[in-house]
């Protein structure tokens, strides 16, 4: 389960599965929004070639994911329409930014850009975690077949991306692993209520989204 403390609810692998086109509208932005937040970040941290890099590296991964799903979508006559509103992200960015920085760190080594970093990481780790589920749901649907293997493969694609971020973030602080680890601890706790507060929240256990 990666670095996650808490197991998506059985409840959201259960209403995912009857409507996977919903949830597959859902991922086409979650990619999108993947490849925007690497490019956006790369382009404010310019400073750094390796922070740049990388970030580009995952951002045309994640376009690379979103027209793959795209293109399942138009296959299936769905469109894409406005992007939902991720509450799930916003509500992780919010936490990380108000969580006091110093704390069980060299005052320094946690900087905003760390934070980005380790909640992209989490998001990253979330989505490997749901990928698994509906790749499970969509396995013994014949009608499904192109789901299942999108999803069968890009959890793996998610999880690597997971490693890239926590990597990053190390490089970022130059090289502490240690105050890397604590912060992405103390940041997976915060997730951890988020997801569970989403799931619990009114109308939002049936909204079988990627982050919800
Ligand atoms: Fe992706
Ligand atoms: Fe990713």
């Amino acid at each position: 389960m990666l670095c996650l403390k808490v197991p998506t609810d059985p409840q959201w692998a259960a209403e995912a599965a009857r409507d996977v086109d919903a949830v597959l509208v859902d991922h086409a932005h979650c990619e999108m929004k993947a490849a925007s937040n690497a490019l956006s970040l790369a382009a404010r941290h310019s400073e750094d070639p390796e922070v740049v890099r990388v970030l580009c590296d995952v951002a045309r991964e994640e376009i690379e994911h979103f027209q793959r799903v795209l293109a399942l979508l138009v296959a299936r006559g769905l469109k894409l329409g406005p992007p939902p509103v991720d509450r799930y992200a916003a509500d992780l960015r919010s936490a990380a930014q108000v969580l006091p920085r110093s704390s069980g760190s060299r005052s320094g080594i946690v900087t905003p850009l760390v934070d980005r970093l380790l909640v992209g990481a989490l998001i990253e780790a979330r989505s490997c975690e749901r990928f698994k589920l509906l790749a499970q749901a969509t396995a013994d649907h014949p009608s499904l077949r192109e789901h299942h293997a999108l999803w069968s493969e890009l959890l793996a694609a998610e999880a690597r991306h997971y490693r890239t971020f926590v990597d990053l973030a190390v490089h970022v602080a130059g090289g502490d692993h240690a105050a890397i680890e604590r912060r992405l601890e103390t940041l997976a706790v915060l997730e951890a209520g988020i997801v569970g507060a989403l799931a619990r929240g009114p109308g939002e256990a049936s909204r079988a989204s990627i982050h919800g």
